[in-house]
């Protein structure tokens, strides 16, 4: 079913950003509205392009503030919640605003959605709430949960309520979970851009543990293009992992973004490793493949030519972001690491 009227949350950040463009590209007749806290993951700047679309429209507030997110939603047709904290460093040094944002965030829109009869709600969640993987094998949508940080916790028990009021008071809801996304406009806290970023400024890049820790790498359009499959065509109450086939351990990424500068791999620096670091993610995304027809389309070898070209050329966007709090950050995180 085609939506005519999608409120988007979250809709600032890194993927929501592109989700956003994307449905107002694919579908001329559809609306979005996004309404977004702007934390400091949210960032307007990663929607200059639609902001003056007549069928796009910004709303500042906060999921957890269910007033607001209720005058907001009504006379929508489906919710798309992409609002989260979404870093697991961030939720190691402080588990708090994950609770909130991403716990009780999704509990009071699910409220929201079932008091106002929307009829969809997606749950953006996240591989991360399998927990890890040894050597081989792959998550399926049977794989049991088990969270191992603050962040997939929040997001597992987010899951969780969704299911419930899916069960328990009818609301269709539909789930995905899908693998690491890369692109532009990811907040450069995260390996990708922070590694070409550092790389480019001739600073370390802080590798955790042994860097041997595996990561299956999406590109976010076409995270995207499948959270809209499964938002029209899902069947309400499943579960669509989303993924890429795309296994890379953390030193070959960082090496392959070193060699696209022509940089030494001298500046590489293994430092301190993430407590709790799960070990490898890999998803099997045969469901969503065969029932909804979706399939990535960008390699990987394209994808990061584009996304390492667009970082260099928007510097800009980058240092408008690398304000006194992120510095605040980066130094909590990896000084004297
Ligand atoms: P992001 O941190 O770049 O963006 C999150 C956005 O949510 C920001 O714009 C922020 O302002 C907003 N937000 C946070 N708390 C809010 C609140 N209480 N109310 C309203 N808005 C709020 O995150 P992202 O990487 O774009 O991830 C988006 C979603 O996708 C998250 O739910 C995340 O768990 C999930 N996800 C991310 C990845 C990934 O690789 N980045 C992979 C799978 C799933
Ligand atoms: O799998 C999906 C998840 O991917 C999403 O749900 C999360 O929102 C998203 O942040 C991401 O989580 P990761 O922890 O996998 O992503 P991150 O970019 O933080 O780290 C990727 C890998 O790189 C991980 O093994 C840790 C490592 N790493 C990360 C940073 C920031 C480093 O070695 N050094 C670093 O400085």
């Amino acid at each position: 079913m085609e939506f005519k009227k999608i409120l988007v949350t979250g809709g600032a950040g890194f993927i929501g950003s592109h989700f956003i463009r994307h449905v107002l590209n694919m579908r001329p007749a559809t609306q979005v509205t996004n309404l977004d806290a702007l934390t400091y993951a949210g960032n307007l700047e990663n929607l200059r392009d639609v902001q003056s679309n007549p069928r796009y429209k910004f709303v500042k507030g906060d999921i957890t503030d269910t007033k607001s997110a209720a005058q907001t939603a009504e006379g929508f047709d489906a919710i798309v919640n992409f609002a989260a904290e979404s870093h697991v460093d961030r939720s190691i040094l402080g588990p708090e605003a994950f609770i909130q944002a991403n716990i009780v965030g999704t509990h009071r829109l699910l409220e929201v959605a079932r008091k106002l009869k929307i009829k969809r709600f997606l749950q953006v969640s996240t591989d991360e709430v399998y927990g890890s993987l040894g050597d081989s094998g792959s998550f399926t949508e049977n794989t049991p949960l088990a969270p191992n940080s603050p962040y997939s916790a929040s997001k597992a028990s987010a899951d969780l309520l969704v299911r419930a009021y899916n069960h328990t008071f009818n609301l269709d809801t539909v789930i995905t979970r899908c693998s690491n996304n890369y692109g532009p406009f990811q907040f450069p806290e995260k390996l990708i851009p922070l590694m070409i970023f550092n790389a480019r400024s001739n600073k370390d890049l802080p590798v955790y543990g042994d860097g041997l820790n595996i990561r299956d790498w999406i590109h976010v359009e076409d995270h995207c293009a499948a959270v809209l499959e499964v938002l029209e065509k899902g069947k309400s109450g499943e579960v669509y992992n989303v993924g890429s086939d795309n296994e890379w351990s953390n030193i070959q990424i960082v090496k392959s973004i070193l060699k696209e500068l022509g940089k030494p791999e001298s500046l590489i620096k293994f430092v301190k490793d993430r407590p709790g670091h799960d070990r490898r993610y890999s998803i099997d995304s045969s469901k969503i493949q065969s029932e909804l027809k979706w399939a990535p389309k960008i390699t990987f070898a394209d994808g990061m030519k584009r996304t390492i070209s667009w970082y260099l050329d928007n510097t800009k966007w980058l240092q408008n972001l690398q304000s006194g709090s992120y510095q605040k950050y980066y130094e909590q995180q990896y000084v004297n690491r």
